[in-house]
């Protein structure tokens, strides 16, 4: 990565910093990064994740008790430096970056004393005589939604990571390792452990694989294996990756249906350009959903009928996608202006978690799924009179749980760039 991209990164924050210090008339934003968390009434700590805004600043992984200071010169790092012989003391990293900063290592809260009296922090820490500002993070969030270059290169080589990781773990599921064994092995080829995976690894085997958001890894092999649905990423700087690739071992009626999956997944994320109402977006993935019930013989009525009953809501019953950024469902993906105006998912997608006109350079996920989730199969048998499903071919498919595609995409005025191909093209 370039210094300069860098450089236009820090231009853009200050640029929107200012502005905020005009806004709510400032003259020092203080942004923390955190202090560590425990578990409850222990001395184990929780893994450290630096609060997203002040993250964004740096190019290296911020370590706690560090703060920025954003006034109308240059920004300042406070650095901590401790006595602590039981932890290392992180080293202030070497690089260009250095040379736009001042940097202050501290003992102590000693800093604070140099600040002007119109001052407001944001964070997830008190400081003595520091005055928290919620409108300020709101205020800023919503900017958030825009990437620079450098966020998307970041964001690009956390997909190259995860992607390795996606191919190690298809590798193994086809030797007929166990969901630890994948799991592991991920982990192997991404470089990571827990502090740095975006979220707990979903390393599913066969009916696993319609468990949304399933984070258990059994340590037998399969005897039957079927289906492998991996929802992982990976990490640069803080940025993520949020990917899911579904694997099928039988040339069989469900490996057509992941095909089919593929395709509707890659139609849906060439749409995404700027200018696209999002909610909408997700509409006319449950429209694609149908199609696949139709065309699979899952579901005999038309389109319209299974839409009128919500039949593909059973199917797919998550949101298509999410902001993606220094987390994983980053912040403002309802909010409609910079003051915190929001734009609530509807009543029929309660799940949406993205409810924004997409804007250029936003970073994305598209995510459609079909699963054979048994609470849900159960509730549309019970529920929806005339719903026309085969019901002898669910319980075929129910073996093998379900299918997500998830890739990160990249938001252009003409068309999308999709970070997620593009990785996995680059280590081919
Ligand atoms: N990995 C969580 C999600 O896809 O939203
Ligand atoms: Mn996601
Ligand atoms: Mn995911």
């Amino acid at each position: 990565m370039t210094n300069t991209l860098y450089t236009q990164h820090l231009t853009t924050l200050l640029q929107r910093y200012h502005s905020a210090l005009n806004q709510f008339e400032l003259d020092a934003i203080i942004v923390a990064a955190g202090a560590p968390s425990y578990y409850f009434d222990d001395d184990n700590s929780h893994p450290f994740k630096p609060y997203a805004n002040a993250q964004q600043w740096l190019p290296f992984d911020l370590p706690a008790n560090s703060f920025i200071v954003i006034k109308r010169d240059k920004p300042e790092l406070i650095w901590p430096v401790s006595e602590d012989f039981w932890h290392l003391n992180p080293a202030i990293p070497e690089g260009e970056w250095q040379q736009h900063w001042q940097i202050t290592p501290t003992r102590d809260d000693s800093w604070c004393q140099a600040l002007p009296t119109r001052q407001a922090i944001i964070g997830p820490v008190s400081v003595a005589g520091l005055s928290h500002h919620e409108a300020l993070a709101t205020w800023l969030n919503f900017d958030r939604a825009i990437k620079t270059p450098y966020e998307i290169t970041c964001i690009k080589q956390a997909s190259v990571k995860a992607a390795k990781g996606h191919n190690a773990a298809k590798q193994a599921f086809l030797a007929g390792a166990s969901e630890l064994e994948i799991h592991l092995a991920y982990l192997q080829a991404t470089q990571q452990d827990a502090t740095h995976t975006p979220y707990p690894n979903i390393v599913a085997l066969n009916e696993h694989a319609a468990v949304l958001h399933y984070e258990q890894k059994q340590t037998e092999r399969p005897i039957r294996p079927l289906t492998l649905l991996v929802d992982a990423g990976a990490t640069h700087n803080g940025y993520a990756s949020d990917i899911t690739r579904t694997t099928a071992t039988l040339n069989d009626d469900f490996y057509a249906l992941v095909e089919d999956m593929e395709e509707l997944q890659h139609t849906i994320a060439q749409r995404a350009v700027a200018g696209t109402d999002f909610i909408e977006l997700h509409q006319q993935t449950l429209h694609g959903i149908a199609h696949l019930l139709l065309r699979h013989r899952i579901c005999s009525l038309s389109m319209e009928e299974q839409l009128e009953k919500r039949v593909p809501h059973h199917f797919f019953p998550h949101g298509l996608g999410h902001l993606l950024g220094l987390q994983v469902h980053d912040v403002a993906g309802k909010q409609t202006t910079a003051l915190g105006t929001t734009h609530p998912a509807p009543e029929e997608h309660p799940f949406l978690r993205m409810t924004r006109t997409l804007d250029e350079h936003m970073v994305l996920t598209i995510e459609p799924g079909l699963y054979f989730i048994p609470t849900l199969m159960d509730r549309m048998k019970a529920k929806v009179r005339g719903h026309g499903c085969d019901v002898r071919k669910i319980n075929e498919f129910m073996p093998y749980g379900g299918i997500r595609v998830e890739d990160n995409i990249v938001v252009g005025v003409e068309g999308v760039r999709n970070l997620t191909e593009e990785a996995f093209r680059e280590i081919q």
